[in-house]
């Protein structure tokens, strides 16, 4: 028993505070590797466009550098005890134990030699499952850590569910004084005020950066805004149930999120009991049919796995999500880079069919979307700077003019004007 004994001794001297302190560190500093290699995989093709090479991997050596400092003194810490340990439990260190006790009671006439026979079986065997113990603690104590970091996620509050739900009257849109920011120092929106009528397109035009996808985000209340209300047929957003408001509104976002599931089940995610007509009348609608029937299976192709799509073509998929979902009210934020012929046109086409008394919100980087819209509202640093009509915000030659020339030829700007296709 004494090299278990022995060992059992040494197991607090593992726990001090600042062993636990260390070991806290270690782990840290295990993840600031983790992150700095994700990262760095993550960006390796910015990396080999650019050349940055030696910045990229500047991040995962100061991670490394770091942990070596952290690693050598958590081994420091912990070398002598588990030493101690090991040694306690080593077969060489039982054996003479037991030989050293055996051989004291045998001369002693204690205990006859063949006795001791046994022991030394018996001792050898005995060590090793409590080593094995000695593991176990360590996974668990691992464990326990890892639960702890699940924890702290799970504890991010989600949005308040209203204890008495709302139903809305209508689907006019109204946001009232909505300011908002992601931390509290910076302000994103800085009081806005909007009304979206049904049965109108309003476009979201502005520099980047200028709070535009921030704001058609209140509207699927991704976020609460800090003041001011976002208000849906006369009821604040904070008072309406979740299903009832995913069964108001939908979304189109910049950046599309496709499961790794069939075409079809995707196109069909908010209307799971849709038949194949009705997917196929949304993706026809959103200008994706063709592509669909060209994927190996058709609609039944599992993305992700069978077959991927370009970021418009995603775009596309989740466009006939929304129009499968047909909410009165359609929030559209479509990304500048997949702003490629097709999914513009797509969005076009869609917004023309979406006859009846919609509420559409869109965020569009062509004149020839935005000069759809009934109305244009001019987004510039969190704030409107201008609305009008399209016609008229571009002969007022005021911001949004300006924006717009500087993107486009004149010529260009003129004809879609007359109502001539973009060529
Ligand atoms: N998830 C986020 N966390 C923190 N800041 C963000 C986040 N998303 C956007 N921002 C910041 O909010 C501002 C507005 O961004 P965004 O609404 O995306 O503008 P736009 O769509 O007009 O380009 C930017 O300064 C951006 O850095
Ligand atoms: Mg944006």
């Amino acid at each position: 028993m004494i090299p278990v004994v022995l060992a059992v001794a040494l197991v607090p001297l593992m726990m001090t505070p600042s062993r636990l302190r260390e070991q806290e560190e270690f782990d840290a500093a295990m993840g600031r590797i983790a992150n700095s290699v994700v990262e760095f995989v993550q960006g390796i093709s910015v990396v080999k466009a650019f050349g940055g090479s030696e910045r990229a991997h500047r991040r995962f050596r100061t991670a490394a550098d770091d942990f070596v400092g952290i690693f050598s003194r958590w081994v420091r810490g912990m070398s002598l005890v588990a030493a101690g340990m090991q040694l306690a439990l080593s077969p060489p260190f039982v054996l003479l134990v037991v030989l050293i006790g055996g051989a004291a009671l045998i001369t002693s006439g204690g205990m006859a030699p063949a006795d001791l026979l046994p022991f030394l079986l018996l001792g050898l065997g005995l060590t090793a499952p409590v080593a094995a113990l000695g593991h176990g603690f360590d996974d668990m104590q691992a464990a326990r850590r890892a639960v702890g970091r699940i924890k702290e996620v799970l504890q991010v509050p989600p949005l308040p569910e209203p204890a008495h739900p709302v139903a809305p009257q209508g689907h006019r849109v109204e946001l009232r004084a909505v300011r908002f920011g992601y931390d509290a120092d910076h302000e994103v929106l800085r009081g806005i005020d909007l009304v979206l009528e049904p049965g109108t397109v309003t476009a979201v035009a502005g520099p980047s950066g200028s709070g535009k996808s921030t704001l058609v985000q209140l509207l699927p209340r991704f976020f609460d805004p800090s003041h001011g209300a976002v208000v849906l047929g006369g009821v604040d957003l904070r008072e309406i149930g979740s299903r009832e408001l995913y069964r108001l509104v939908s979304f189109v976002f910049q950046d599309v999120r496709l499961l790794r599931a069939s075409v079809a089940d995707n196109i069909a995610l908010s209307v799971p009991h849709a038949g194949r007509d009705d997917v196929v009348r949304a993706a026809r609608l959103a200008n994706i049919h063709d592509r669909i029937l060209e994927l190996p299976r058709g609609y039944d192709t599992v993305i992700g796995e069978e077959a991927g799509l370009s970021g418009g073509e995603a775009q596309r998929i989740s466009l006939a999500r929304a129009l499968l979902a047909d909410t009165p009210v359609l929030v559209l934020d479509e990304a500048t880079s997949f702003a490629d012929p097709q999914t513009e046109q797509a969005v076009r086409r869609a917004l023309a069919a979406l006859e009846g008394d919609r509420t559409i919100l869109v965020i569009a980087h062509r004149l020839e979307t935005v000069a759809d819209a009934d109305t244009v509202v001019m987004l510039e640093n969190g704030s409107v700077v201008e609305r009008g009509s399209p016609a008229e915000l571009l002969a007022r030659g005021g911001k949004f003019a300006t924006f717009w020339r500087s993107h486009r030829s004149v010529a260009a700007d003129d004809a879609v004007l007359r109502g001539e296709e973009p060529r």
